[in-house]
């Protein structure tokens, strides 16, 4: 009887640790939770406002003034880049409702990055022709897109 007493005791023991043990491993398991998302606030209206606009202005800005100092000109190759990024902002989110809105968008990211590399390489001339390429693409998509 003491015998199965102890035998009895043993097994609940060893059950118990069982679970013990297999508890801890699933806690390990378990999966983490998933983090929502951030949502995308930002409206075409503020895109233009904070970065197209100040970003199109100081560049048109600095390349009439035409100084050619190394800081200048990177100043505006920063205002060429973000004008770029804007380009690709357009057409992410949902933003881009047609074609020509794409079109322009495109003409945007290609003509900003041609005034990059032309103040990259110094070539003042050939960065304001590009620009006024570039502002061809604000008209086209205003003309269809904005009231
Ligand atoms: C692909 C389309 C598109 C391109 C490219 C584009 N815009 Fe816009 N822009 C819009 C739309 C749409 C609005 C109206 C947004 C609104 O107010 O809801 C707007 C509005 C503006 C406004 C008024 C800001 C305001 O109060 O809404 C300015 C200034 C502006 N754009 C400047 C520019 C300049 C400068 C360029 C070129 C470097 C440019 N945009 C290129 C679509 C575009």
């Amino acid at each position: 009887m003491r015998r199965l007493v102890a035998v009895v005791a043993l097994g609940a023991m060893l059950a118990l640790m069982a679970s013990l043990v297999l508890d801890s491993a699933q806690g390990q398991d378990k999966p983490k939770k998933q983090k929502k998302k951030p949502p995308r606030v930002a409206s075409v209206h503020v895109i233009m406002e904070k970065i197209v606009f100040p970003n199109c202005k100081a560049l048109g800005a600095g390349l009439k003034k035409g100084d050619t100092s190394e800081e200048a000109l990177h100043e505006l190759a920063e205002s060429a880049a973000l004008l770029n990024e804007a380009g690709f902002l357009l057409m992410q989110n949902k933003r881009c409702p047609s074609k020509t809105w794409a079109q322009a968008a495109a003409r945007l990211r290609r003509c900003s990055a041609v005034v990059y590399e032309k103040l990259e390489a110094k070539d003042l001339q050939g960065a304001q022709k590009a620009f006024k390429a570039m502002t061809q693409a604000c008209k086209n998509c205003h003309d269809a897109h904005k009231k």
